[in-house]
């Protein structure tokens, strides 16, 4: 085993998939991203979700006056795609740099897609448009078949959509998010290797740390409860061996997705864990318990800007090997700007690895 670095200094990541929200679920989680990623990624499944390039634009300005003083931190906005959305307008926002990619839900998948598309022959309008101005389409890759068990929806997914789907539209950019399984990690895998870098995915940190077991341990543990839901073992490791293979097709997107304790703790809770906070100490964890250290950059900082094609971000990110203490819940959220309310502390998420001492920290002045 070869030996553990005391530190590592990286250049600095950014986040491929998150939900920011809005209001005062926005101003409480967003210096978790801020803190560690310099772009996200930033789901458009509010309500209503963003569908127009003014509603983008507007949701930007309100993330970035949301920000705490003195940090930088890019917001990189998403159409939510639906049935009628118009080309015309994503191909608007697209030139513009607000919509960066587009975002596919199909319709009832998870949290807020009730307005997603119904069959994705609705959408070959917008998708051949997609392909033609090069813009990336981002996929939440589970079927909706109420008969098809939860468990196998991913999987049938590729077989069901995504491979016609690269069919009809063989020059469109896809990303297959938060995957979860073997047979996505074998799907994107064996599409880079035969040649084909048009198809990429992300990885959760909570996909590479849980698998099923850890929903009903001791209990029902809603805070592990996420979509697509965490998987047996095997997919587990097979995703732990997508992340940390250095393979550029493989690269980090949290699906940080804080939902208030009351949705959380409900009888139909809500899908989604926040892990931002603690989000690359987090995956530095695995990448050490994989021997791959060496290829967290790459990983967390370069394969996405590659994929996107961003530049690379210049600064950097130091992890020192130092445990700390990972606390319940989110520290107090900033105060609200005067006459806009808070979030009551009853409602405050609770953390990924809330409760345990993870061995990495982030230095830096906060
Ligand atoms: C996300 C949310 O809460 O918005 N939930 C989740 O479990 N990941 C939606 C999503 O990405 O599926
Ligand atoms: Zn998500």
């Amino acid at each position: 085993m070869a030996e553990v670095p005391t530190s590592l200094v990286l250049r600095r990541p950014d986040d491929w998939h998150v939900h920011l929200r809005d209001g005062a679920m926005l101003r409480a989680v967003l210096p978790a991203t801020a803190r560690t990623f310099a772009r996200a990624i930033v789901m458009p499944n509010l309500r209503p979700p963003v569908t127009s390039v003014d509603a983008a634009e507007a949701y930007r300005s309100r993330i970035l006056e949301s920000l705490p003083e003195g940090i930088s931190f890019e917001p990189l906005m998403t159409a939510y795609l639906t049935d009628d959305l118009d080309p015309d307008e994503l191909a608007r926002g697209f030139a513009q740099d607000v919509f960066r990619a587009a975002k596919l839900y199909p319709a009832n998948a998870t949290t807020n897609s009730a307005a997603g598309v119904s069959d994705l022959s609705r959408i070959s309008s917008v998708l051949t448009c997609m392909e033609a101005i090069d813009m990336p389409l981002l996929i939440h890759g589970e079927v909706t078949d109420p008969d098809v068990d939860v468990f196998d929806r991913e999987a049938l997914f590729i077989e069901r959509h995504l491979k016609p789907l690269r069919q009809r539209h063989p020059r469109l950019r896809i990303v297959l998010e938060h995957i979860t399984t073997e047979e996505s990690a074998i799907y994107i895998r064996e599409a880079y290797q035969s040649g084909d870098d048009r198809i990429a995915a992300t990885i959760t940190p909570h996909h590479l740390h849980l698998n099923r077991n850890a929903m009903f341990m001791g209990g029902l543990r809603s805070d592990f409860y996420c979509l697509p839901v965490v998987k047996r073992e095997c997919h587990r490791r097979a995703l732990v061996n997508a992340a940390t293979s250095g393979l550029p097709c493989f690269f980090l997107g949290t699906d940080s997705a804080p939902h208030p304790r009351s949705g959380k703790e409900s009888s139909c809770g809500c899908a989604g864990i926040f892990n931002s906070l603690h989000a690359l100490e987090s995956y530095a964890v695995i990448f050490e318990q994989e021997n791959a250290l060496g290829r967290l950059e790459g990983f967390a900082s370069e394969h996405g800007p590659n994929f996107y094609r961003l530049p690379l971000n210049e600064d950097t990110v130091t992890l020192v090997r130092r445990d700390q203490q990972v606390p319940l819940k989110l520290r107090e959220p900033p105060s609200p700007p005067t006459g806009e309310e808070s979030l009551p502390e009853t409602e405050w998420p609770v953390l990924f690895h809330g409760g345990e001492i993870l061995p990495w920290s982030i230095e830096c002045g906060c």
